[in-house]
Order: C-alpha cells, then sequence, then structure tokens
C-alpha cells in the first residue's frame, strides 16, 4: 500500500474481510479500460467493475452531465413532486426497451428493482381481482440481489441459508446448465429446453398454476457463473406463462445495456417479458440506479384500479429518479447510442468467444461457455476446498498480471466494458492461459 489506512471499520460486502484486509487491493483511479492500484498500477479491467462499467470508466460525457447536475439541483423528492429529468430519464429509456415496454419505475440498484417488480406482480393481479395469485417461481442457483424478495426467488444457497425463511409461497425451477451434453457449447448451448417443461409439469401442476403471480428468471445467468439459457428455453417459459396468465419477469440486470450485443437481453434472445428489472449499466454505475420497466397494460391496470386522485401503487423510495442519477441514465444511454457499443459488443462477440474458447485444454479447465461479452471458465475444484483455485487465481491476476476477473465459487466470469478491444482481448485471456498454467 502507497499510504497506510485504517481498514477495520469498513465491515465489506461480499467479501473475504479478513483475508482482504491482510493485503488490501485498493483501486484510486479509473480510465477508459483500466483501473489505477494505490501503488501506482494500470489494472486492464475484465469485468466492467461488476458486470455494470459497459461504457468504460470516466466517460466525459457522464462525468459532465452528473458535475452540471450536482451544481444544479443536488435533490427534489417525486413523491407527490417531480423534476423534468425523471421523466426525460424514463422515456430514455424506453427508447431503447423492447416494444411494449414503455413505463419505468426507478429505484436505487438490482435489488430494489427485483422486490418493486416482485411487488408490481403481486400487486397486478390483486387490483384486477385475481389475487388468489400469491406465488413467485424463481430457480435454482438465479440470483435477484439481497432483498428479501430478491433472496426468496433466489437460488444461491449461500445467499438465503442464514436469513430465516424469508417470503412464503416461493417454489424454484432448476436451472438448465448441463456440462456432461454441452461442455464447451458456444454461445446458445444445444440441450435442455426440456428443463423448461418442468414449470409446468411439475410447478404448476404441485401448486395449481391460478395461485401463481409470476415467474422470474435471468435471461442469462450471470452472478452464479454465468449459465447461458438453450435453444429454446426461453420460449417455452414464455408459452408457458403466457398459457396460463403467469407474469415473466426478466432480471437483466446484467444482460441489459448491450452486454450481449443488444439493448437486452430479451431483444438478443428474441422472447419479450412482461417486466424488464435493470440497473448497473443504466448509468455506467457512476450514480446507483434501478429501474422496473414493464408493459403498458400492467401499468394502466394501477391506473384503473385506484380512486380518483389516489395514490396507485404504495411503493417507492426516497431516491427513486435521484436528480443526479437520471442525469447519468440520460448520458449513459446517449453515449450508447452516439458511440454505438451495442453494435461494437456484437460485432466483438465472435472474437470474445474464439479467444475464450482458446482455453480448452489447459490445466483445470471443465468448461468454457460464453454468450455477447460474456464468458464462464469453469475449474476443476481442488478436493474439499471449492473456490480456492479460482480465487487463486484471481488474487495472482491482479498483483502479478495486472488483470481484474472475477471468480464465483470455481467458475471464473468475465464481462469486461463493451469499449475493449481485440487486444485487450487477447492481453485479457492470454493472462489467464498463463497464470492457469502455472497453477
Ligand atoms: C441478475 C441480478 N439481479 C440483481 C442484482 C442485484 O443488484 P444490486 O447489487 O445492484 O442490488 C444483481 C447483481 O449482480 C444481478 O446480477
Amino acid at each position: 500500500m502507497s499510504k497506510q489506512i485504517n481498514t477495520e471499520h469498513f465491515w465489506m460486502p461480499f467479501s473475504a474481510n479478513r483475508q482482504f484486509k491482510s493485503q488490501p487491493r485498493l483501486m484510486v483511479a479509473a480510465e477508459g479500460m483500466h483501473y489505477t492500484t494505490d501503488d501506482g498500477r494500470k489494472v486492464l479491467d475484465g469485468t466492467a467493475g461488476l458486470w455494470c462499467v459497459n461504457a468504460g470508466h470516466g466517460n466525459p460525457k457522464i462525468v459532465a452531465a452528473i458535475q452540471r447536475q450536482a451544481a444544479t439541483m443536488d435533490f427534489a423528492p417525486t413523491f407527490q413532486m417531480a423534476h423534468p429529468l425523471a421523466f426525460e430519464a424514463a422515456s430514455k429509456l424506453v427508447s431503447i426497451a423492447p416494444p411494449g415496454l414503455n413505463r419505468v419505475f426507478f429505484c436505487n440498484d438490482g435489488s430494489e428493482g427485483v422486490d418493486t417488480a416482485l411487488k408490481i406482480a403481486l400487486a397486478y393481479h390483486r387490483v384486477r381481482g385475481d389475487g388468489m395469485r400469491h406465488r413467485l417461481i424463481g430457480r435454482e442457483r438465479g440470483y435477484h440481489g439481497v432483498g428479501f424478495g430478491g433472496i426468496s426467488v433466489g437460488g444461491i444457497a449461500g445467499n438465503r441459508k442464514h436469513f430465516g425463511p424469508a417470503l412464503p409461497a416461493v417454489d424454484h425451477l432448476r436451472h438448465p446448465l448441463n456440462i456432461t451434453k454441452n461442455a464447451f457449447s458456444r454461445g446458445i448451448p444445444e440441450h435442455g429446453a426440456e428443463m423448461a417443461d418442468e414449470l409446468e409439469q411439475r410447478l404448476l401442476a404441485l401448486h395449481d398454476p391460478s395461485t401463481v403471480a409470476a415467474l422470474i428468471v435471468e435471461p442469462l445467468q450471470g452472478s452464479t457463473g454465468v449459465i447461458i439459457p438453450p435453444k429454446g428455453y426461453l420460449q417455452k417459459l414464455r408459452a408457458i406463462c403466457d398459457k396460463h396468465s403467469i407474469l415473466l419477469i426478466f432480471d437483466e440486470v446484467i444482460t441489459g445495456f448491450g452486454r450481449l450485443g443488444s439493448a437486452f437481453g430479451a431483444d438478443y434472445l428474441g422472447v419479450m417479458p412482461d417486466m424488464i428489472v435493470c440497473a448497473k449499466g443504466l448509468t455506467n454505475a457512476a450514480v446507483p440506479m434501478g429501474a422496473v420497466v414493464v408493459k403498458q397494460e400492467i401499468h394502466d391496470a394501477f391506473m384503473a384500479a385506484a380512486p380518483e386522485n389516489g395514490i396507485e401503487f404504495s411503493h417507492g423510495y426516497t431516491y427513486s429518479a435521484h436528480p443526479l442519477a437520471c442525469a447519468a441514465a440520460i448520458a449513459t444511454i446517449d453515449v450508447y447510442k452516439e458511440e454505438k457499443l451495442f453494435e461494437r459488443a456484437a460485432e466483438l462477440a465472435p472474437y470474445f468467444e474464439e479467444a475464450a474458447h482458446s482455453l480448452r485444454g489447459l490445466p483445470h479447465v471443465k468448461d468454457i461457455r460464453n454468450l455477447g461479452l460474456v464468458c464462464g471458465i469453469e475449474l476443476d475444484s481442488q478436493i474439499g476446498k471449492t473456490t480456492t483455485r479460482a480465487f487463486d487465481i484471481f488474487v495472482k491476476c491482479f498483483w502479478e498480471k495486472n488483470v481484474l476477473i472475477r471468480t464465483t465459487g470455481d467458475i471464473i466470469a468475465l464481462s469486461p466494458p463493451l469499449i475493449i478491444s481485440k487486444q485487450q482481448i487477447d492481453e485479457l485471456f492470454g493472462v489467464i492461459a498463463e497464470v492457469l498454467k502455472a497453477e
């Protein structure tokens, strides 16, 4: 460390606090594709921060928009009041959202977005007089943030086990990862569409479809270690939801804003949900913000049901549509459009795929899977020590190779900013290859 800091008071989220504090990994600046560490090294960002800095770090237009707004108006309430940027940000988001999804509820992050979407789903059925629909379905290994709603529909055991029963009336589909059949798949895997059938054959048969309000899934499961939907799988989920009037929510906190090479995963995968939860890349992570984008008929059902001049949906956050976040979102979406970053991601995807699969055959590599600018490299675990191998590689990449990667379990997950160059793609995978060979 260049300067001694007191690390004892900050209780770090989702971190091995004691390990970290024994040798802190500190970033002090960021620009474009790189972080600068406190000891003056430039580190290539292979993860867009946390899947969120899609336009690269410190984009001058986004920075200027936030600075301007901070100096103009720091805050205005959006409960029974508002400010113009709130409406502009919503319209801007709708301008890139799939057709028909055109009403926006703002919140501050992905977790709040998930809880908001689940509440909208439950209340939607109720305001239409179908209040029997109280059940929510998620998926094993799903990550939907850390609110009680999100951990209830989420399926990562470690994120749930300490927190009691959470929401009642929740069930989970199995996830579709099948390494036996789909190992080293490039893009959409061939096998596994039938995994969607269990929604109808098992869960709806068990619970009765008329009790189910919504199904929430990540189109591509990111945080759990990159699980890509097999061919035809999401289409089946959509058809089953349609058949039984169940709302389909896509949690696009990771897949939104160009990660797969189009604005949303829904566009790329050709399946339209009833609601999209987004966050992260919405503001390029420069100011926290999340949003739920819903079909107009869902919004209109609330408007029709409430008494005149009554509040239609009793939900919201002090910082819903915060002026700084709105300014950042508007500038960010403009940057995505002006710099054609979603198109750029689509163009780079085949090169990224080749580079990713060049790691096949290296020590400990059990599977490689990719879509758009996302890649998961699954490693054999050390006996009795799951997570150790990948975490070791993460630490080595950071200290010895000046590259930031992310790991979950024994899976390396890569999701660079969409501005990455081919040379930097080579560097990213080249470094991982070197470290793997030395393992
Ligand atoms: C799919 C998904 N949903 C929700 C979240 C939670 O978002 P946040 O950490 O902003 O609350 C994440 C975070 O990674 C995510 O990947």
